[in-house]
């Protein structure tokens, strides 16, 4: 452990800033090993205070000018630059140098691939230059990039490009200028040699604007993917937000090695290259959808972010939570409605569920942070997006509408706070959020139980409500939230009864406040089947005694898809439950003829689009079903997956090996029902490669694919069924694309998920393919994270061999890369759901890491708060 233990800072303790810095003239001579920075600012007193404090992290400082003399009343601390006795108004010049190449963390100045690349968000800034490096200090900025001409013919910052010219005959410049005031996370700069897809869009009002998309040389034939997305994006936020770019220019660079997803500093977007680069034989439809979502989030952020920041990190979920609700929706509007839903809900329900019950649980907007990168979470970003989802539901289209340009006219050039966005929207709809802003502060997934209650005298039905939020580690105390309930019941028939209570029509989103509610239904004439959370519209678990029947009942007539699918889920996760029941007691795992009639019933019906067909019959996630239990028996759920998906098989193969051939191969093209019929067919797919005789439809679909989504769908079901033919797929696939360590990371991703017995040896064997790289975050990811988080029988095998493995790859990422480290080590923190033993053996990894002397901070936040549990 570091001598002194790092230090936790608390959104209570929020304090303006002692001065603010308006203008900043940034220059970077770039080198690989010094770069020289000079950072001149205008700074003016905002407190009492003549000290200042800058951020800094592994900086050399060469020189600090105030008002154009040098300044030597200074100290230089751990992790800045104090400076005292300062004027009220200032000119500050500080000179520093960095060594971009020795830079593997990929904050800050980073080489990537050989082009200078920067990642400022959260508090990278501080690794540049000396600053105050926090979202509510905004200045305009303009930055001087020089770099070897032959090396780096391109040059890029955030804004305009004013002047550029020759430094001599082997260097050049460019100067770039931001009109927009932004904090410091929002800069970037990018110098290297690339090609350019190069477009243009005229915003509604007008406004030519320069569409730049560079990417490595050789790579311009995967741009034109994100280029369209780009430009949907575009006309998508003018025509549904109303909402116009402002500057003259896009651009948008991909890079190999990049942390996250991509970033959207102003003008000059920064993207991990696996959200820019596809064509059909290199990309997936999943690949396809997922650009045109980042490239859409990146692209709203422009308002929801940029426009408009954060005050302080606490308020992360203002910009995140509401961009991933605006990029959700785009992605909906384009494409399918229910798919999306369904998609965003399984993330919800699977992975955000278990961070809230893990020792990382946080309310949407954190009250305590040790380090900023561990906030980057899907509970800030995927249930902000459904606390906003929810204001939505509970505004209506066109009044949340309406607080969006209350909340864009009071703060548009600022930095806002969570709370000044709910009152944006309370301000312009009338309705009182005061119960349902502790969505903000609560943390942990509240329980819906309901009880149901047919009067045949009285002709009513009734709903009991209850809600009940389990204590987090990080909060023992829970309130009731405002919830909204989404209703709809049924008659026997399928029609749908108009909702009455108290004598009138009421809507169909029930404003559920109280720990216990009950609302009464009037004139119902026989009893009804439910649906109920309709669209999930509110992050919590539902319980309800469903019969079978009213299941199946709600897969035919529920009127909406997304209600058919969640029937189907419901019906399955009772079957799953039993099963797990049976096989701890040595008893057989079986299927009632009703629910495989269910099922049977969704695939043929050619009324349904076939990629909602395709998810009707995707079986919870392992660590969805892990979600379900307190402790759960890793090879009792294992075992029920696989017996149950081979169960719905074997009865159902006529009916999937039809639709299969139905779906013939197509030409390639990317578009909803292209991607619909794929989705369908390859579903198909894994279902009957869990049949041996069908081993040669799978052998003979990677023969003949033309793209790669049907390669992908064969080289899946053939690892996830163990086929004798995995191997000799794996291997004509590593020869065709060993080059390409993107199109490789698939094939990582199934050696990371491979369920056979020796499936950690082969993990360990890929580290030494020439594609892989552990300072690469993708290959990383692939191979080790789908070990970690897809591979549940190895990974969890009795004998500890899989956490050892993960505890070795920590430690050496903990010094290279922490943020990449404190992300792989997530299911590590989630001991407490696995038996004894295991337990055990997971704590001493934990332990391990905990006495290591230069833990970083990430990981640190984290392993202290597990082990403290
Ligand atoms: N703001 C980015 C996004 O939501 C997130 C991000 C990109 C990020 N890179 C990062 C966060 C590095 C922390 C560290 O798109
Ligand atoms: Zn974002």
């Amino acid at each position: 452990m570091t001598e002194s233990a790092p230090k936790a800072k608390y959104r209570s303790d929020y304090q303006s800033p002692s001065h603010f810095i308006s203008d900043v003239n940034l220059t970077f001579d770039l080198h690989e090993r010094d770069t020289h920075v000079t950072a001149i600012s205008t700074v003016k007193q905002n407190t009492d205070s003549t000290t200042l404090l800058l951020d800094g992290e592994g900086i050399e400082l060469v020189a600090v000018h105030i008002d154009g003399q040098v300044w030597s009343d200074y100290k230089q601390l751990k992790s800045g630059l104090e400076l005292s006795n300062l004027p009220a108004e200032f000119e500050l010049k500080i000179e520093n140098k960095i060594s971009p190449i020795t830079n593997s963390a990929l904050e800050g100045l980073y080489l990537s691939d050989g082009a200078y690349c920067t990642q400022c968000e959260a508090e990278g800034f501080r690794r540049i230059t000396y600053f105050l490096d926090r979202p509510d200090v905004l200045a305009t900025y303009t930055t001087k990039v020089i770099a070897d001409k032959v090396a780096f013919p391109h040059l890029l910052s955030n804004g305009n490009k004013v002047e550029e010219g020759e430094v001599d005959t082997q260097r050049h410049y460019v100067i770039w200028q931001d009109p927009h005031p932004k904090p410091c996370y929002l800069f970037a700069l990018v110098a290297g040699d690339f090609d350019v897809l190069r477009d243009q869009y005229t915003t509604r009002s007008g406004r030519k604007v320069a569409l730049e998309i560079f990417v490595d040389k050789g790579n311009l034939d995967r741009a034109n993917h994100a280029m369209v997305s780009l430009i949907n994006s575009m006309k998508w936020d003018e025509e549904r937000f109303g909402l116009e770019y402002d500057l003259d220019i896009y651009m948008i660079v991909a890079v190999d090695f990049f942390n996250m997803g991509a970033m959207e500093n102003k003008g000059l977007n920064v993207f991990n290259s696996k959200f820019v680069l596809a064509n059909e034989k290199t990309a997936t439809d999943t690949d396809y959808l997922g650009i045109e979502a980042v490239i859409g989030h990146e692209y709203f952020h422009n308002w929801t972010g940029n426009r408009v920041t954060c005050r302080d990190w606490f308020q992360l979920s203002l910009k995140e939570g509401l961009t991933v609700f605006r990029d959700q929706e785009f992605s909906s509007d384009l494409g399918s409605r229910a798919v999306n839903r369904i998609n965003n809900v399984r993330i919800i329900r699977g992975p955000q569920f278990a961070e809230d019950a893990s020792p990382m649980s946080h309310p949407i907007r954190p009250e305590k942070v040790i380090e900023m990168n561990n906030f980057y979470t899907l509970t800030v970003y995927e249930k902000g997006s459904e606390v906003i989802r929810m204001m939505h539901t509970l505004l209506g289209e066109g009044k949340f509408q309406a607080g969006m340009k209350l909340y864009f006219d009071r703060h548009d050039g600022t930095a806002a706070t969570c709370e000044d966005f709910v009152c944006a929207m309370e301000d312009a709809s009338g309705i009182d959020l005061t119960q349902f802003r502790r969505w903000y502060s609560q943390s942990g997934t509240p329980t819906v139980s309901v009880k149901a209650n047919y009067d045949e005298n009285t002709k009513t039905y009734a709903l009991t409500l209850t809600q009940r939020t389990k204590p987090t580690q990080d909060q023992q105390e829970k309130q009731a939230l405002h919830i909204p309930f989404d209703v709809e019941l049924y008659d026997s028939e399928g029609n749908v009864l108009e909702l009455q209570c108290n004598g009138g029509a009421v809507g169909n989103v029930l404003s559920f406040t109280q720990q216990e509610q009950t609302f009464v239904f009037e004139n119902v004439d026989t009893e009804p089947t439910p649906s109920m959370l309709r669209e999930f519209s509110a992050p919590v678990k539902l319980e309800f005694d469903y019969s079978d029947e009213q299941l199946a009942f709600l897969m035919i007539h529920a009127r909406n898809e997304f209600a058919k699918w969640d029937a189907g889920q419901m019906l399955l996760a009772k079957y799953v439950k039993s099963n797990v029941e049976a096989v701890l007691n040595q008893q057989a795992i079986t299927l009632p003829e009703l629910v495989i009639d269910a099922f049977r019933g969704v695939i043929l019906n050619d009324q349904l689009d076939p990629a909602f067909i395709a998810e009707v019959l995707s079986l919870p996630s392992f660590n969805e079903v892990a979600g379900w239990y307190d402790i759960v028996s890793v090879d009792a759920v294992c075992d029920v997956l696989k017996g149950v998906k081979h169960i719905i098989a074997t009865e159902l193969k006529d009916e999937l090996s039809a639709t299969y051939h139905s779906l013939g191969q197509q030409d390639y093209s990317v578009n909803h029902s292209a991607i619909a019929k794929r989705a369908l067919r390859n579903l198909c797919l894994q279902y009957l490669a869990t049949m041996e005789e069908y081993a040669s439809l799978v052998s003979n679909q990677f023969d003949v694919a033309n793209n790669m989504t049907d390669t992908i769908a064969a080289m899946v079901a053939a690892n996830s069924s163990s086929l004798p033919i995995r191997q000799n797929l794996m291997d004509r696939y590593s020869d065709d694309w060993s080059h390409d360590g993107l199109v490789m990371d698939k094939w990582f991703a199934l050696q990371g998920s491979n369920p056979s017995d020796n499936a950690l040896e082969n993990v360990k064997a890929c580290m030494s393919h020439t594609a892989f790289s552990l300072s690469n975050p993708n290959r990383v990811r692939s191979l080790i994270g789908s070990f970690l988080n897809m591979n549940p029988r190895r990974f969890h095998d009795k004998s500890g061999s899989g956490y050892q493995f993960a505890g070795e790859i920590l430690r050496s990422l903990n010094e290279s890369n922490p943020q990449v480290a404190s992300r792989l080590i997530d299911p590590l923190l989630k001991f407490k759901k696995y038996d004894a033993k295991r337990q055990a053996l997971i704590i001493v990894e934990l332990e391990k890491l905990k006495a290591m002397d230069n833990l970083a901070n990430d990981l640190y936040e984290k392993v202290t708060k597990a082990l403290d549990a």
